[in-house]
């Protein structure tokens, strides 16, 4: 993450911007070079009232900007550019030594992780489990950052975020003053907190940002107005800005996405119908599948160019998620460690 605020490259430091161009942006709430970087051509000509090709050109000028003081990749680069960045990637435990197995080693920097799956199966006690381990040291599985957990369902509760701390010997107290929770009322809101939000990462010191869950409010509120095609645009436009966010801070992104899961379901079938649809399954970096099997619950890879397709089961205790009991007494778990 970058020590100086990068919020404050403002743009009025864009040689090339008019400014009148300048006045319309901030019109719309866009004062700064990386809020800019980050928009999507589309949004911006609705809000402003002008052509996208116009847009894409003034976006194309900040992401200049940003490519230039080294925060964004070039459209062109070597493969030696693409490693010396990608080397730069954290991974934080999961909790479970299978489940860090699954993922390559942890939740990934640079990337935007979705866990779907049904109700109860585990995503809101991984999110619990995370923001406390991403405060844990690198050395010892964590991210050692803050954590902004974004709150839909107004399911965060501080009490499991105390118990799981105490079950890793870690200061509870210090934990809860490190993890900063924003409740979310409505889609709107959760639109104006995304556009924010490299604010917010700067403020709040953050290395992982959790939103559980991300579609919830957006299915809810469409279901009877406007199209699917709107909902679709909208959760798109989050998701690219949270992409380019998660490259230039290297930040972790955890999205929560609840499915309905199917009878039919195989172990390592794709059991699940996602809602939301493609458009998160495109935009996210990883997606995992969370079903429930008994006391355990079992995760699966789908969509990634990097993991082998592959299923894990874990489970949940009073420290948040963990290995399945029978794979913690064989050593199965550990196992899986030695191939990270
Ligand atoms: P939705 O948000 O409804 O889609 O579900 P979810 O996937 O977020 O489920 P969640 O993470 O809330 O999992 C709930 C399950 O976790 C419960 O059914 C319990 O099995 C387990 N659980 C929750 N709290 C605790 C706890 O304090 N101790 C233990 N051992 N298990 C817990
Ligand atoms: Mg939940």
């Amino acid at each position: 993450m970058p020590s100086q605020t990068l919020t404050d490259l403002h743009l009025e430091d864009l040689e090339n911007l008019k400014p009148l161009d300048i006045a319309k942006l901030k019109r719309i709430g866009i004062e700064s070079v990386l809020e800019l970087a980050t928009s999507i051509p589309q949004d911006l000509a609705e809000d402003i009232g002008d052509k996208p090709e116009k847009m894409s050109i003034l976006i194309v000028e900040a992401r200049k900007a940003l490519t230039n003081i080294g925060l964004l990749s070039k459209e062109f680069c070597t493969a030696a550019d693409i490693m010396t960045r990608r080397n730069q990637i954290m991974r934080c435990t999961t909790g479970s030594k299978s489940l860090d197995g699954l993922l390559g080693g942890g939740i990934e920097t640079q990337a935007l992780t979705e866990f779907a799956g049904e109700f109860g199966s585990g995503k809101s006690q991984l999110c619990h489990t995370l923001s406390v381990t991403a405060n844990m040291a690198k050395a010892r599985g964590g991210l050692g950052g803050n954590v902004i957990f974004i709150d839909t369902e107004n399911t965060f509760r501080p009490e499991r975020i105390h118990q799981i701390a105490e079950a890793y010997s870690i200061d509870p107290e210090k934990i809860l003053s490190s993890i900063f929770v924003c409740k979310i009322y409505n889609s709107s809101h959760l639109e104006f907190v995304i556009k924010n939000i490299a604010k917010y990462l700067e403020e709040y010191r953050a290395s992982l940002v959790i939103i559980d869950s991300i579609i919830s409010l957006h299915r809810a509120e469409y279901s009877g107005r406007g199209t699917l095609w709107d909902r679709q645009q909208k959760l798109n436009s989050m998701l690219h800005r949270l992409t380019r966010l998660a490259e230039v801070y290297n930040i972790a992104f955890v999205l929560t996405n609840q499915v309905q899961s199917n009878p039919d379901a195989t172990f390592a079938g794709d059991p699940t119908k996602v809602t939301g649809g493609n458009i998160l399954a495109h935009a996210t970096t990883y997606r995992i599948f969370f079903r429930k099997a008994g006391h355990n619950r079992i995760a699966v890879m789908q969509d990634s160019p990097y993991h082998e397709y592959g299923s894990v089961k874990f489970t949940i205790s009073e420290k948040g998620v963990v290995d399945a009991e029978d794979d913690r007494k064989t050593g199965k778990a550990n196992d899986s460690e030695s191939g990270w």
